[in-house]
């Protein structure tokens, strides 16, 4: 047994202490049997992640608390197994790479990319069981738990096998990538601005998009960032940590002492299991890593602190520990964010903040499916992000579900997509993501309203951001600027 956290008076902690308390979401398994023998062979396998990936990240999280940084956390809503292949993994890692290229070249901050993949298998549902047609059936948790397909809804312990190789195979295919250079991100034609039908905002998409290829591949040329920048792109990965046995196969310990879970550098605990008392917490009040907690409108404000404490026993010497991600909804995020941050910041305490704009957005279209309005997405981003400029505190980023195809699962955005265009290509088997258009449009509209904040916040800077709409710049300022985008 360990102390958690190194705090005295903290309950002793194990990877498996979590299994004295209440947990929410877990599944029983038919098999004991099966279960256990699959629980050791996954606590034998080789962790996925580096100690020092884990670490350098919450040091990439304290910058983003501090506003020098900014956290871009995105992906599928639930991954699935059949998509780990190389052609998708190069589509979800473009889509994140030109995301965070656009917000660190149009508003001048460096980016921290967090993609929900690589181990993104395993879903919260409201309801344990559905009916499908006459059958009532295990609702789908995630491939690493059942299968979509109804006759698969029994959980399976060997999914959560599969479910750590197929993370490993995707990790290892988005470290080559990125190790290959991405090379088409230096080509202003991958980057598919065709979506933007409005003439003049399109030209300011094409110019921000020409400057950062530009920029890049002055660097590649000179060298200018002391090397191949792109080689070395930082790539993080993150997924909801719910299924506490397969988390716990994956924790390891560190010469140290610490406990790290080994699966993803980040995990974070859904709105559904964030109980103090619970297992989840119980769990994820041990680890090393930094870690999120949705924060949803049923949170009370009085109950924020305590928990953030129960999982963060170092705050002074752990900064970008704890990173809050609020998800109220367009409707209520003005009411109700205020009232978190004005706890949190009496507190004195310093987490990273992040909107999640989706999960509190979510609705059913008059077809039936499950579906979000890019407009609501957007308000309530826009409006998290007034309200932390008017409390003096930091946004610092956004969680999407999000994809790099061009699936047809939102409404709105730049193609306009209606509720009748939603059967075209709906492929999620969870919730709706934004597809390649509605992500890139969000990423300039980001883009705008970050530059917009600091020069706000700094209005006798000499140099204010950039802005993506400013005039066209001179090249020789632009070249000397391509250092600058090292968030790169
Ligand atoms: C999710 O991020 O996919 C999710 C289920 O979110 P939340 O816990 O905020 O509902
Ligand atoms: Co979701």
């Amino acid at each position: 047994m360990a102390e958690a956290g190194g705090s005295e008076e903290a309950a002793a902690w194990a990877p498996d202490s979590w299994r004295s308390k209440p947990a929410k979401q877990l599944v029983t398994y038919p098999d004991e049997d099966a279960l256990n023998s699959t629980l050791t062979e996954l606590s034998r396998l080789p962790p996925l992640v580096s100690v020092k990936e884990i670490e350098s990240l919450r040091e990439q999280l304290a910058e983003v608390a501090a506003g020098a940084r900014f956290a871009l956390q995105g992906g599928d809503c639930a991954e699935r197994f059949e998509d780990c292949q190389e052609d998708a993994i190069r589509k979800k890692l473009r889509i994140m790479l030109q995301m965070s290229l656009v917000l660190t070249w149009g508003a001048r901050i460096p980016t921290v990319r967090v993609a929900r993949m690589a181990g993104q298998f395993a879903k919260p549902r409201s309801k344990e069981k559905e009916m499908v047609g006459e059958e009532l059936v295990h609702t789908f948790r995630g491939d690493n738990i059942n299968g979509f397909d109804v006759k698969d809804r029994t959980p399976d312990p060997a999914r959560m096998l599969k479910g750590y190789f197929h993370s490993a195979a995707t990790l290892l295919a988005a470290k080559s990538l990125i190790a290959d250079g991405f090379a088409d991100i230096h080509d202003a034609a991958h980057w598919n601005l065709g979506f933007v039908a409005d003439s003049s905002k399109r030209e300011q998409y094409e110019k921000l998009v020409e400057d950062v290829a530009d920029a890049i591949s002055f660097a590649h040329t000179c060298g200018v960032t002391g090397g191949d920048r792109l080689g070395v792109v930082d790539l993080y990965v993150c997924h909801e940590g719910m299924a506490l046995p397969y988390e716990q196969s994956l924790t390891r310990q560190a010469p140290d002492g610490k406990w790290y879970n080994r699966g993803a550098q980040f995990i974070w605990i859904g709105d559904r299991t964030r109980q103090l008392d619970g297992a989840h917490v119980e769990y994820f009040r041990g680890l090393a890593n930094p870690i999120g907690i949705k924060v949803g409108p049923t949170m009370a404000p009085e109950d924020l602190v305590p928990l953030i404490r129960a999982l963060w026993p170092d705050p002074e010497g752990t900064p970008g520990k704890i990173t809050l991600i609020t998800r109220y909804g367009a409707g209520k995020v003005s009411s109700l964010l205020p009232k978190h941050i004005a706890a949190v910041q009496e507190s004195g305490l310093k987490p990273v903040w992040i909107c999640d704009p989706c999960h509190g957005n979510t609705t059913t279209s008059e077809s039936g499916y499950k579906t979000r309005d890019f407009d609501m997405v957007l308000a309530e981003v826009t409006k998290a992000f007034e309200v932390h400029d008017r409390m003096g505190s930091v946004f610092g980023g956004v969680h999407i579900e999000l994809t790099g195809e061009n699936v047809t699962e939102c409404v709105g955005g730049p193609e306009n997509l209606m509720d009748s265009d939603l059967p075209m290509r709906y492929t999620t088997y969870c919730d709706p993501r934004l597809n390649y258009a509605q992500s890139m449009e969000m990423a300039f509209l980001l883009a705008k309203l970050i530059a917009r904040s600091k020069k706000k916040r700094a209005p006798q800077a000499r140099a204010p951001a950039a802005a993506p709409s400013s005039p066209l710049r001179p090249a020789k300022r632009a070249r000397q600027e391509a250092g600058a985008a090292a968030g790169l």
